[in-house]
């Protein structure tokens, strides 16, 4: 398997060394418009490889040529926040960083399966797709995921379970309408709500939304290595045909009552990348929160005018 991660910044090089060390890939290439630094990554990762005994081939491209062949293209590409910015503050400067990298992703790895991972991510998913003019399959937005695993670690601050027995999902928007969903979170076999008081549960739930802002605040920039998790452990369901149930970004066509819009909802990943979709049923209030984040991120493409 050839992976290329297109953004050697910090969670395109974070991804790289993660994806490096599972050795679950023969070739992983590196690309960034400044080379030296793609290039001196490449390097740093691929003698970690040396160290780990491990026999991916890792290394640094500038020439988009090179991708041919890529069986997945991760796209970290883009402008991280700073301090005050919102994801959706990054549209435009990123919806033009990932308009010409998708061309080129088109030219070179046709046969590709993307994973977005620049923000703000729903639109950029949807971008992708569009430009690209792949299957809807071959598209994966990588956000739900994130904010699940910040909500397994809100759960285990606020009450103590290990992560290895819980199972969180958040669904919506890798945004501020994003939708930590306890109704189908499940805490050592219990459901979240079962097991927990309304205060609680509403500590979670901000813990959650407000996750990723905590770290750009205290950080400088925006996180980096729970975003290269997640996306290795997509990488490994694709590779590994795993058909595990994740929420991803993707576009609707009519599921949850919403067309033309990539969202983050549960989705079976496997070889052939998004192989189905899966439709929960929600009550009024979360079908209503859903509806409002679906129209948050159509606000957001209706500018960009795609
Ligand atoms: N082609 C290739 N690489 C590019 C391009 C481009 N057209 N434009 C920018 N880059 C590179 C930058 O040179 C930089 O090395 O993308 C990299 C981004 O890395 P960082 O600035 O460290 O940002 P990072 O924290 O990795 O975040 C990247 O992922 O999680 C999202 O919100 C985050 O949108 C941001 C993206």
């Amino acid at each position: 398997m050839k992976v290329t991660i297109i953004g050697a910044g910090n969670v395109g090089a974070s991804t790289c060394f993660l994806l490096a060390s599972k050795n679950i890939c023969s070739e992983i290439v590196l690309i960034d418009i400044v080379e030296d630094m793609a290039i001196g990554k490449a390097i740093d990762i691929s003698q970690s490889c040396s160290a780990f005994g491990v026999d991916t081939l890792v290394y640094a491209q500038n020439e988009y040529s090179k991708i041919s062949n890529s069986d997945i293209v991760v796209i970290t590409a883009g402008v991280p926040r700073k301090p005050g910015m919102s994801r959706e503050d990054l549209l435009q400067t990123n919806a033009k960083i990932i308009s010409s990298v998708t061309d080129e992703i088109k030219k070179y790895a046709p046969n590709s399966i993307i994973i977005v991972v620049s923000n703000p991510l729903d639109v950029l998913t949807y971008v992708t797709l569009k430009l690209s003019g792949f299957e809807k399959s071959r598209v994966i937005g990588m956000g739900g995921m994130l904010d699940s695993a910040r909500m397994t670690q809100a759960i285990f601050d606020e009450l103590g379970y290990p992560s290895s027995k819980i199972n969180s999902l958040v669904i919506g928007t890798h945004g501020e309408e994003m939708l930590p969903l306890a109704r189908f979170t499940f805490v050592d076999g219990k459901n979240l709500e079962e097991i927990t008081d309304k205060a609680s549960l509403e500590k979670i739930i901000q813990k959650t939304k407000s996750g990723g802002a905590e770290i750009v605040k205290r950080l400088g920039t925006s996180a980096y290595y729970a975003p290269a998790a997640s996306v290795c452990i997509l990488i490994d369901a694709i590779i590994k045909d795993k058909k595990t149930i994740h929420p991803c970004s993707t576009l609707l066509q009519g599921e949850y009552g919403s067309n033309d819009v990539c969202i983050g909802v549960p989705v079976v990943i496997g070889k052939n990348g998004i192989e189905k979709i899966e439709e929960l049923s929600l009550n009024d209030k979360e079908s209503q929160e859903f509806i409002d984040s679906v129209n948050a991120i159509k606000k957001m493409i209706n500018i960009l005018k795609i």
